[in-house]
């Protein structure tokens, strides 16, 4: 990856660690540039820094040779992303409060790029209001915090506090570098704030008796999954679910139903929502009518089941007058996948549809290899879990309304 980052040490022991973290990016490829805050000089060493970078290391704002050879504005531009490691309730307050009286804490508030804080302190000043405030006005500025960890500190306490690992820091920087924001750990701006999303998933079950159903294998795996990545990117989601055995994520309001048409009436209860994913499997047939009393198995023989077809769920809500305005659907298919769901596209009127080969463990497994299909190409995802799949997903929604 040929990139540059601007790194910037604070003051604080886990400035060692940013000595580890400009080698782990080193052998990923990635540039560093240091500015070395007078707090973060008094744990480690310009020459030391500077050693390991093989560049100049920038510590003072009021150097006329720096300021000649790159100004500090240029030197907040001139890289893809700025990190903050160690970011201390110091940087990271003047920061918030756009305080500007050092290098650092200049170059922080001229640079147009985005910035990752990876915190490390003492659990309770990182607890204390005051810090708590200062993150969530960087957060809602559009910055990126990462950490901190929890575990046992130099200072002796125990909590979050810790600054992340540099493997870690560095696997979310490359990710930063990529454009993708939605990772584990790593808070920051939700491009989906104040969108609606409403997801359907698992099964339905269409009643023969009061004992008895037809339904299906789904697990509702993919689509718990797909509900919670939206919501960690700040979707407010609704989550209509057929019978299932897993937990609900705790970001999405659940709505329990039974049958095709429950759901149906559930989801246009719902309306209006601006994204709408079709990940249930719906039964496609129901009963004719179901029996309000146990079929007996006596005289009359074995019972004959006249099915009916039951709503289409996908179509109706593409159809509809508040359609969302991005309708997903899901194509299970065991062979020709691709044509098969470009087929789909155009009967059900939605604007993409998800493929994936069901040939294999994807129904109630922990895996699923996605293509998503719209009307001008596809999209291949890697065979993935269920989880980082819905990931992926959730960020190329997150794309489209970009
Ligand atoms: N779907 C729906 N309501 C139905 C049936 C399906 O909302 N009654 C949705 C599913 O949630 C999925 C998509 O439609 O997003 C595709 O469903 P699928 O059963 O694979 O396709 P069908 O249209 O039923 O076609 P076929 O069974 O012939 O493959």
């Amino acid at each position: 990856m040929d990139k540059r980052i601007l790194l910037i040490i604070g003051g604080g022991i886990a400035a060692y660690k940013s000595l580890f973290l400009i080698r782990v990016l080193a052998r990923r490829g990635i540039k560093t540039r240091v500015i070395l805050t007078k707090g973060g000089s008094e744990f480690v060493t310009a020459l030391s820094v500077g050693g390991l970078s093989g560049e100049k290391v920038f510590t003072d704002l009021f150097d006329l040779t720096d300021e000649a050879e790159m100004g500090h504005i240029e030197l907040s531009r001139n890289a893809d992303l700025v990190v903050v490691a160690p970011a201390t309730a110091d940087l990271i307050a003047k920061a918030a409060h756009g305080i500007a009286n050092d290098l650092a804490t200049t170059t922080l508030q001229a640079t147009d790029k985005r910035v990752l804080y990876v915190p490390a302190m003492n659990v309770r000043m990182w607890d204390s209001a005051p810090t708590q405030r200062n993150v969530k006005t960087l957060i809602d500025d559009g910055q990126y915090f990462l950490g901190p960890d929890e575990g046992e500190m130099a200072c002796g306490e125990f909590g979050p506090g810790r600054m992340a690992e540099p493997d870690n820091i560095a696997d979310k920087i490359e990710s930063l570098l990529r454009g993708d924001t939605s990772l584990d750990g790593l808070r920051g701006p939700k491009p989906l704030a104040g969108k609606h999303a409403l997801i359907t998933a698992g099964p339905t079950r269409e009643a023969i008796d009061p004992v008895r159903y037809l339904s299906n294998r789904s697990s509702g795996k993919q689509g718990y999954a797909i509900a919670a990545a939206l919501g960690r990117l700040g979707a407010k989601v609704t989550l209509v679910s057929g019978p299932v055995a897993i937990d609900p994520p705790s970001c999405a309001e659940l709505i329990r139903v039974e049958s095709a048409r429950d759901m149906l009436q559930a989801c246009e209860n719902a309306l209006p929502a601006d994204i709408f994913v079709a990940v249930a499997a719906v039964a496609d047939w129901r009963t004719d009518s179901s029996a309000d009393v146990k079929i007996k198995k006596d005289a009359s023989g074995i019972p004959a089941l006249k099915l009916v077809e039951n709503p289409d769920i996908l179509k109706t809500l593409s159809q509809a007058q508040s359609r969302p305005d991005l309708v997903i659907g899901f194509a299970a298919e065991t062979n020709d996948v691709i044509s098969h769901a470009r087929a789909k596209l155009g009967r059900k009127g939605c604007d993409w549809i998800v493929a994936n080969d069901v040939s294999g463990d994807v129904m109630g497994g922990d895996h699923n290899s996605m293509i998503v299909v719209t009307e001008t190409g596809e999209d291949s995802f890697p065979r993935l879990t269920k989880a980082d799949a819905a990931r992926r997903l959730a960020e190329k929604i997150a794309e489209h309304f970009s």
